[in-house]
């Protein structure tokens, strides 16, 4: 909405929350650091905020102003019930189209950002018809294919922009308007346009695709250190092959973030749903990979460590699901120190954008272990060094660049012997490393 802002001068953009703290912390100029931590979003939202852009708890006054509404709500795994672990959990979005339904007064067009199941629009738009009070509705599909740290150039310089609408007058119309939104950065040909289904689908199977290469890389990790093979090297060999191509074949601790493992369980779940059953076991083994690489990680830290790691200190550098976000979500790290915790390993963490707090409520959320417990067993610092010190190995979780420039014979000098360095992300030179004194384990190399 930032971005829209800051291009459409003459659109008006009220970003509406029932949280008000939330609100507050979206509206206050003092503050260092926005609610969400995103290169480059802060100066938008500065060069908008109460010119264009607005941030309200006023729900219903923003839904009677607008001409176009866009659905943003969070559709998380559903953790009860039928589907539990793999249906997406749609009642923020059914609870968002009552409330439009409810309150709007004149036509409306209705757009799905929030990543949907194939045919939600179909609810959304029964219940504004059902519910509301007779004024048409247009429902537009408009995945969102952003990923974070990267967010705002990856909207301002999108590979396309897709847009489903229904295949009717009206349905064409309504996706004129948003093309002419996105049409103010955009070129024609980087926006899509395709039936509601093929939208809502699109997005499930782009994640798909994106965290199978994942997988299939990691897979290939695990042979890799079985055969003295390297992964880096395979995956600069088959990258260079212009059909497979160089992205997203980084080896690593096994993907995270909000959007893989959800919409390929949604995947799965839907293809069970018709009955497709090989379909389903198909896209399920991405996340069997993922899972397994986790897992293996943190044996092979176990078993390094002489099969003990009982009371010793474990630095983890990085809990973030991935560089240049505060996000958490599904991080391995999350998982990892789950596996240590269980092992009685101590684990101090070193995040730059990662609150102790926000560690604390990650690992009580994945577990039943008593919160005093994980508290006692995981710690914080914004000090590197001290987050080293002492400990028996350093866990790299997350590739933040600045990891790399760190005075590591300093960090050395202050680590229990042998020190070991589990580089989950293959991100720092193991030569270097080794010639230090550290012993270096990556991800199949
Ligand atoms: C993803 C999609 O890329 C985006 O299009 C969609 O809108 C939302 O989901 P995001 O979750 O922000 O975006 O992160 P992404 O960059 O895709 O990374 C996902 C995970 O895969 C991270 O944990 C990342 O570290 C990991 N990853 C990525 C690898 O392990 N290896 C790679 O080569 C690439």
């Amino acid at each position: 909405m930032a971005v829209i802002a800051s291009k459409c001068p003459e659109i008006t953009v009220t970003v509406v929350d029932i949280n008000q703290k939330r609100i507050d912390a979206w509206n206050d100029p003092s503050l260092d650091e926005l609610p969400v931590y995103e290169p480059g979003l802060k100066e938008l939202v500065e060069s908008t905020r109460g010119k264009n852009l607005f941030f309200s708890t006023d729900v219903e006054k923003a839904i009677d102003e607008s001409q176009m509404i866009f659905i943003s709500v969070n559709t998380p795994t559903k953790d009860y019930g039928v589907g539990e672990g793999m249906a997406a959990n749609l009642k923020y979005i059914e609870a968002c189209a009552r409330t439009i339904a409810r309150v709007a007064k004149d036509d409306k067009i209705v757009v799905e950002k929030s990543t949907v199941p194939v045919r939600t629009a179909a609810t959304v738009k029964s219940i504004l018809e059902h519910t509301g009070n007779k004024v048409h509705f247009q429902v537009l599909s408009n995945p969102e294919f952003l990923a974070e740290g990267t967010a705002i150039d990856d909207l301002l310089n999108a590979d396309r922009v897709l847009i489903g609408g229904e295949q009717t007058p009206e349905g064409q119309a309504a996706i004129g308007e948003l093309t002419s939104i996105y049409g103010h950065w955009l070129k024609p040909h980087q926006i899509l346009t395709t039936n509601v289904w093929s939208s809502e689908l699109s997005k499930l199977a782009a994640n798909a695709f994106l965290a199978q290469r994942v997988s299939s890389i990691n897979a290939m990790s695990e042979l890799c250190e079985a055969t003295n093979a390297d992964v880096r090297e395979v995956a600069r060999a088959i990258g260079m092959d212009s059909r497979i191509g160089p992205k997203f074949l980084q080896a690593s601790v096994g993907f995270g973030g909000s959007c893989f493992q959800k919409d390929i369980l949604n995947l799965v779940y839907i293809a069970r749903h018709y009955g497709l059953v090989e379909v389903a076991e198909y896209w399920e083994q991405v996340i069997r990979i993922n899972n397994h690489q986790r897992e293996r990680f943190a044996r092979k830290i176990l078993t390094s460590l002489f099969n003990n790691v009982a009371d010793k200190k474990i630095a983890f550098y990085g809990w973030a699901f991935k560089k240049d976000t505060n996000d958490t979500r599904e991080s391995s790290a999350i998982y990892i120190a789950d596996f240590l915790i269980r092992e009685r390993a101590e684990i101090h963490v070193f995040d730059p954008k990662v609150s102790l707090d926000q560690m604390l409520s990650d690992l009580n959320y994945l577990n039943s272990r008593p919160a005093d417990i994980n508290a006692a067993k995981l710690s914080a610092s914004n000090d590197p060094y001290a987050v080293a010190g002492d400990s028996h190995a350093i866990a790299v979780m997350t590739e933040w660049d600045q990891f790399r420039d760190l005075d590591w014979p300093r960090i050395h000098d202050g680590m229990q012997k042998p020190p070991f360095i589990f580089d989950g992300r293959n991100l720092l030179d193991r030569a270097t490393l080794q010639e230090i004194g550290f012993e270096y384990v990556g991800i199949g190399t």
